[in-house]
């Protein structure tokens, strides 16, 4: 089966502890490095409408601006309240400064 990757963003935007957001198709998703590596989630709360690229990253999780809800960011799940299901990650790689996401790979 082909794998299918779209480009998101430049890698050098990708800052270390921030978030950028960006799109995939019709789906806005919120990029993150952490450690050096960068992830990938969807971009929406699953509590509410708040967009998590505007959120605040706190070691491996991003809190959610709106309510403080938290997310793990390599694995998506929720892991504080008031989020309680997961958020969408993607499969990510980097190749010549570019971030790519696969489309079919969401997890
Ligand atoms: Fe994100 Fe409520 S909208 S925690």
């Amino acid at each position: 089966m082909k794998e299918n990757w779209v480009c998101v963003a430049a890698a050098q935007d990708v800052r270390e502890g921030a978030t950028l957001q960006g799109r995939l198709g019709d789906e806005p998703v919120c990029l993150y490095r952490i450690g050096g590596r960068i992830y990938a989630t969807h971009d929406r709360c699953t509590h509410g409408r708040a967009s998590l690229a505007d959120g605040t990253v706190r070691g491996e999780e991003i809190e959610c601006a709106l309510h403080k809800g938290r997310f793990h960011v390599p694995s998506g799940k929720a892991v504080g309240l008031p989020c309680v299901r997961d958020v969408r990650t993607y499969s990510v790689k980097v190749e010549n400064d570019a971030v790519w996401l696969q489309v079919d790979g969401a997890r």
